[in-house]
């Protein structure tokens, strides 16, 4: 990848996230949320895109970050939006990541996501990660490709691998919904 596509992809998140932690400092009590708009892509990862997924990844680190520090954070990975945003203008990208079985979150569904994010009550407790809180990953619901493969879909996704999947992949391969 050239160094100028890198950089066009890092330094709007990374330095306008680092801006933005700079210039509230001493005022983070002021704020009521910080939230950054991460993807799923800094989670699954997707080819061709390293510095998509990197920076992405970042950001929910950063969160974790703040977090750590007692400040505001919430990096939420959204999944594939459709009807509105960059993959509704590029629907090829859209092909690709349907292919990969990753379920499209329509309009209304991201402002709920959203809606959710702010409030402080999206925080479920963790036992061994007090900081899980800070990344709220979407758009790997395993019903919606359940129907895919019903219907004859043979995408995969390679995160289903994952050991860190494994209640999700048992949830796809399950005979009953209600698994
Ligand atoms: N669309 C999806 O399916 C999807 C999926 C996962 C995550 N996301 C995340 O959701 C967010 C919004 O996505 P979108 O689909 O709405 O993208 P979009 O339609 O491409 O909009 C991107 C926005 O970022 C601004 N921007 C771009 N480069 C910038 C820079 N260097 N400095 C300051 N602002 C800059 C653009 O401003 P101008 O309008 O002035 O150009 C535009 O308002 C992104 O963080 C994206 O990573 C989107």
């Amino acid at each position: 990848m050239p160094n100028e596509s890198w950089d066009t992809a890092i330094d709007p998140k990374v330095v306008g996230t680092w801006n933005l932690h700079k210039a509230i400092k001493g005022r983070d009590s002021e704020l009521d949320f910080f939230l950054t708009t991460s993807s799923i892509s800094g989670s699954v990862g997707t080819a061709t895109e390293s510095n998509y997924c990197s920076v992405n990844y970042f950001l929910d680190v950063f969160a974790r970050y703040r977090r750590s520090r007692g400040l505001p954070a919430t990096s939420i990975g959204l999944g594939m939006i459709s009807e509105v945003g960059y993959l509704h203008e590029n629907p090829e990208i859209e092909a690709l990541l349907l292919r990969k079985g990753i379920q499209a979150i329509n309009e209304d569904e991201l402002i709920q996501i959203i809606d959710i994010a702010l409030t402080n009550t999206s925080t479920i407790p963790h036992a061994y990660d007090k900081l899980a809180g800070a990344h709220l990953l979407t758009g790997l619901e395993p019903f919606g490709l359940k129907e895919f493969r019903k219907k004859g879909f043979e995408g995969t996704n390679p995160t289903l691998d994952d050991p860190r999947a494994a209640v999700l992949a048992a949830a796809l391969g399950g005979q009953a919904d209600i698994a």
